[in-house]
């Protein structure tokens, strides 16, 4: 069986993101959706739960598809799943230099290649970053983030 791993912080999950499950889904057995707990980031807006939750709530459509979180190195988490290869969304070149390095430091410590698949253009310019602030301002991310997840937003941002 063939299972992939796509990996992230999806705080929270775009439509970029989904784009990717989707593509990911036609090509192997299971995905798995793995959420860092501990983002390596400044604090994050949702919760592990939250960002779980909202990964499983906008997946239902694809049932080879679940949801999982890790902690540590990614590369240990796919090995005890048994992942044949970790996929990322490429953006634009400007992912590239660090995303190249990152498969290479991961296919060095587990043997485990990682697969790109370029983001459709119409999401090339989404990033979670991007959407936590154009919703904190009030921004409309109508289109960019599914629609459960522009309504966690707006209550999060109406406190
Ligand atoms: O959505 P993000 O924040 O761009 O995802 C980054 C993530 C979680 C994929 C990356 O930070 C990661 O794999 N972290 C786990 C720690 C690890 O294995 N580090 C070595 C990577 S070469």
């Amino acid at each position: 069986m063939a299972i992939a791993l796509i990996p992230g912080s999806f705080d929270p999950v775009t439509n970029g993101h989904l784009d990717i499950m989707e593509r990911t889904a036609r090509y192997f057995d299971e995905v798995i959706v793995a959420v860092i707990r501990n983002p390596q980031k400044s604090e994050a807006l949702f919760t592990l739960e939250e960002r779980e939750d909202m990964i499983r709530d906008v997946t239902t459509h694809l049932p080879n598809v679940r949801v999982d979180f890790f902690k540590g190195l990614l590369v240990d988490f796919a090995r005890k799943n048994g992942v044949g290869a970790i996929v990322k969304g490429l953006r634009a070149v400007s992912d590239f230099d660090y995303e190249l390095q990152m498969a290479q430091m991961n296919v060095a410590l587990s043997g485990i290649d990682t697969l790109f698949i370029p983001t459709a253009p119409q999401h090339s310019f989404l990033s979670s970053s991007l959407v936590r602030e154009v919703a904190r301002f009030g921004g409309d991310v109508t289109g960019m983030v599914p629609s459960q997840v522009a309504q966690r937003l707006k209550e999060r941002f109406a406190k």
